[in-house]
């Protein structure tokens, strides 16, 4: 089994959803013994644990991770392990895989969602953040959702994370303008002399959105989100025309009871729906079209509609007030003659 004598398992236990910001007696410990190997199964020793911010979500029990966690559970979550004593065709001993363990010290695993880990490609731990599931979000959020065309100005919140430190560099990749938004002084350095963005701006020092339009004259093409909140916020004031919001992560809400008032967003997520800006006047060319297909389904009496009528040109700022209280149905019209 493992090189040393051990037979026991130290492990971190689910104590009760936190209220508010996580405390550590929303957390509990034990241990167990280590699990003996059945058929289909191996056994593996945690030698990195990642903690990522979804994990005070789960901690809610919310409905949009599969994870359920009742007291005395142990905590779960990612883990590189080494693999220590294998009944299972696909894994040896020796191995080193990425693998939900848990917080725990050793863990079985029937093999299910578990990825080898390739040591000679990076450091084993960037399979838990850059080279993993965080890496992957940065990545794929922006080459197929942000899609940043050279030259256009890409903005990342929590830039110097393992999700928007890799969105950021993929979109310094692909060409655009980089402007990150961090929370020091510190991490606003590393992202612009380690990892070359153009700009970085620390959102703490005050009027994010004028900070924001001084880095970015030109609008904020791509705007890739991991806090929401008021950062969102300072962003949606800069948008460039035809701008996309890669809606990612919500950490500023994750420790809120409560969601914050204005339109919560979250569901967007999860819902994998998007949200486009319309504008009828960049469709003018296609008047002759609609025209054409809904007056032919008003002829054939497809098509209904109602006319709100009031009588006389005097009678129109009544009407006009009716209107926006809602008191009108169906287009509102003043008979003038
Ligand atoms: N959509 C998906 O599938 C998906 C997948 C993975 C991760 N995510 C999300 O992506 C975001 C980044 O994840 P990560 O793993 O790379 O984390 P991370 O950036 O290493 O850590 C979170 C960072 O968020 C920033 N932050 C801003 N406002 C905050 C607040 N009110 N409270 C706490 N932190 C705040 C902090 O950086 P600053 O000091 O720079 O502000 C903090 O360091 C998270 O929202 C996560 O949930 C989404």
């Amino acid at each position: 089994m493992s090189n040393s004598s051990t037979t026991t398992n130290q492990r971190i236990t689910f104590a009760r959803s936190p209220r508010g910001l996580p405390v550590p007696e929303d957390f509990g410990r034990d241990v167990t013994l280590i699990p003996t190997v059945g058929e289909g199964q191996f056994l593996s020793r945690t030698l990195w644990l990642s903690l990522d911010p979804y994990y005070r979500n789960v901690m809610k029990n919310s409905q949009i991770y599969a994870d359920r966690l009742a007291a005395g559970d142990v905590m779960v979550g990612e883990t590189v392990a080494e693999v220590l004593e294998s009944r299972h065709p696909q894994f040896t001993a020796g191995d080193i895989v990425a693998v939900r363990n848990g917080w725990q010290q050793y863990a079985l695993s029937n093999g299910v969602g578990v990825r080898k880990i390739d040591p000679t490609l990076a450091p084993v731990s960037t399979a838990l953040g850059v080279l993993g599931m965080p890496g992957l979000t940065g990545y794929a959020g922006t080459v197929y959702l942000g899609q940043p065309l050279p030259g256009q100005t890409f903005v990342v919140s929590a830039c110097t994370g393992p999700v928007g430190s890799t969105a950021g560099q993929v979109a310094k990749h692909m060409g655009a303008r980089v402007v990150g938004i961090a929370g020091s002084t510190e991490k606003c350095d590393y992202a612009i002399k380690e990892m070359g963005f153009d700009a970085c701006v620390n959102y703490k020092d005050g009027d994010l959105a004028a900070a924001l339009k001084a880095a970015c004259p030109r609008g904020i093409d791509v705007y890739f989100d991991n806090v929401a909140g008021d950062t969102l916020v300072a962003v949606l004031r800069n948008l460039a025309i035809g701008a996309r919001i890669v809606l990612c992560g919500m950490i500023e809400a994750y420790s809120m009871d409560t969601p914050p008032a204005g339109p919560w967003l979250g569901p967007v997520v999860g819902a994998r729906a998007s949200m486009k800006g319309l504008v009828v006047y960049d469709h003018m060319n296609r008047m002759d079209e609609m025209t054409r297909v809904v007056s032919g389904w008003i002829r054939d009496g497809s098509f209904r509609y109602r006319e709100d009528v009031t009588l006389g040109l005097e009678n129109a700022p009544e009407a006009f007030c009716a209107l926006m209280q809602g008191r009108n149905f169906g287009k509102s019209l003043v008979k003038v003659a």
